[in-house]
């Protein structure tokens, strides 16, 4: 039964993500009125809500009559039109100083616009990104909140409360001011494709070149999640290799389609990265094989004139396996070092003021890209907050050294069969540009120079010149 101004949070969207929060709010002590246009969600969160404090309808305006004032809303609903949609049906019901939350994957660009259009009615806007699927919204997500710090302060008890935890701390804090929360959450997401293009590419190696099958795949996955490699994407590997499909009996892995989708908050991070240029290869490589994989049609009549040379391990099989951990924890560094860098540069340009250290810490617990190594990426920040570049740490440092030769025999496997590991070249090839004192730019600022008298800086003196260079005659 709904009373007026009673509930103290509302949410705007009961999907499985939205119901599984309000659940877990419900858990924390904290009541909660939620509404969706469809009456099968409400009727599914009423049959869940038995003995809690929770009140679910389809008619906004009782919806919003039920909210202890300032009122506190979170939205759960697909990012794009529909947002700025629920906000347009939302605000004439809405009195000043109220709070909107979006927790969708929005653009921050998005999110920027929202909060000026929002200033207008006086009402509060916060970006946050949530991370962990269903079950982290269920028992505890990582939660990337951004906006004005004093508005987050009147959420943020509950937030604690309802965020994973690690070492009894909360995966969750605040970010920084205006869309913060929604950009850290985008860069995630393109850490979460850097590091699923890297499994996916270490799949491909130990299926077509060591001929392993899925019972096999499960064990060497397992093994990996034991050590140093210990992530939430290698364990739900792990898993998948084992589960049965309903339909045959045979396993499921072997029934899906070779297509990846993707909703696209990888690519906004490639090009927000091209935008404040800042290499993220991995990142970009990852965004790319999604991009190819789904030309299926394409690949399989290429694939009856392209012949790869198809050469098999030449060595010990066990050894190849020892090498391709160790590569992988090499271009998992590698991707994190990307992500971070970028978020970097990025809390300068858009004034965000980021600590990369909080960010590592609550990334360490409830979202998708959790892992042990944030840990020593926390670390690191910690030593040198500013830190460009994690590669730069001497404790990751020496991680990447113990592990090039590696991802050097592996990649090398990998071109003799014709198996592509471009995530792993890209993330070598990052490396290695990265620690080279001097890199070939040096003819690409003279062929500028010479075809369109664009000028180039020498190493010699301070300036910028222009040559006639030496043209043939025509
Ligand atoms: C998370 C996920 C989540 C979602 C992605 C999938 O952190 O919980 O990233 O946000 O699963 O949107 O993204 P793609 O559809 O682009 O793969």
């Amino acid at each position: 039964m709904m009373k007026d101004k009673t509930y103290d949070f509302g949410m705007i969207g009961i999907g499985t993500m939205g119901r599984n929060l309000v659940l877990n709010m419900s858990d924390h002590g904290y009541s909660v009125a939620a509404i969706d246009r469809n009456q099968e969600q409400v009727e599914v969160l009423k049959k869940e809500n038995e003995g809690r404090n929770v009140f679910a309808t389809t008619d906004p305006h009782e919806f919003i009559n039920s909210l202890k004032t300032p009122r506190a809303i979170i939205m759960l609903v697909p990012a794009g039109k529909i947002v700025d949609a629920v906000i347009q049906e939302y605000l004439p019901l809405l009195s000043e100083g109220d709070l909107l939350m979006d927790w969708g994957n929005s653009h921050y660009t998005d999110t920027n616009a929202r909060i000026e259009q929002l200033e207008k009615s006086k009402i509060h806007f916060m970006g946050v990104g949530i991370s962990g699927g269903e079950s982290g919204a269920r028992h505890g997500p990582s939660i990337m909140p951004g906006g004005p710090k004093d508005i987050f302060d009147l959420v943020a008890s509950m937030l604690d409360s309802i965020a994973a935890k690690v070492d009894n701390e909360p995966c969750t804090a605040w970010l920084g001011p205006g869309s913060a929360g929604h950009y850290v959450k985008m860069v995630h997401n393109g850490i979460e494709y850097g590091l699923m293009q890297l499994i996916a590419e270490c799949y491909h190696i130990l299926k077509e070149l060591l001929g392993m099958d899925d019972d096999e795949l499960h064990h060497v996955f397992t093994n990996w999640n034991q050590g140093k490699l210990h992530s939430f994407l290698l364990e739900i590997t792990a898993d998948i290799f084992i589960q049965q499909d309903e339909i045959t009996g045979q396993r499921l892995i072997e029934k899906i389609l070779d297509s990846a989708h993707q909703k696209g908050t990888g690519g906004w991070t490639s090009e927000d990265a091209m935008e404040l240029q800042v290499p993220i290869p991995v990142i970009d490589i990852a965004v790319s094989m999604r991009n190819l994989s789904a030309y299926k049609k394409d690949r399989m009549l290429a694939g009856l004139k392209l012949k790869s040379p198809k050469e098999m391990l030449n060595g010990n099989k066990s050894e190849f396996i020892s090498s391709l951990e160790e590569a992988f924890y090499f271009s998992m560094i590698t991707t994190y070092a990307q992500g971070m860098a970028l978020l970097q540069v990025a809390s300068g340009t858009y004034q965000y003021n980021l600590n990369l250290e909080t960010i590592a810490r609550i990334w360490r617990g409830g979202c998708i890209i959790r892992a042990s190594l944030l840990e020593d990426i926390r670390l690191a920040y910690s030593r040198k907050p500013d830190l460009s570049n994690i590669l730069l740490d001497d404790n990751i440092a020496e991680k990447l050294q113990k592990s090039q030769e590696a991802i050097r025999k592996v990649i090398h496997a990998g071109i003799d069969a014709g198996i592509p590991l471009p995530a792993m070249m890209g993330s070598l090839a990052y490396f290695d540009s990265y620690r080279s004192s001097w890199l070939p730019a040096s003819l690409i600022q003279a062929q500028r120079d010479y075809f369109g008298a664009h000028t180039y800086e020498r190493n010699d003196r301070e300036g910028t010149f222009h040559t006639i260079w030496n043209h043939k005659e025509d």
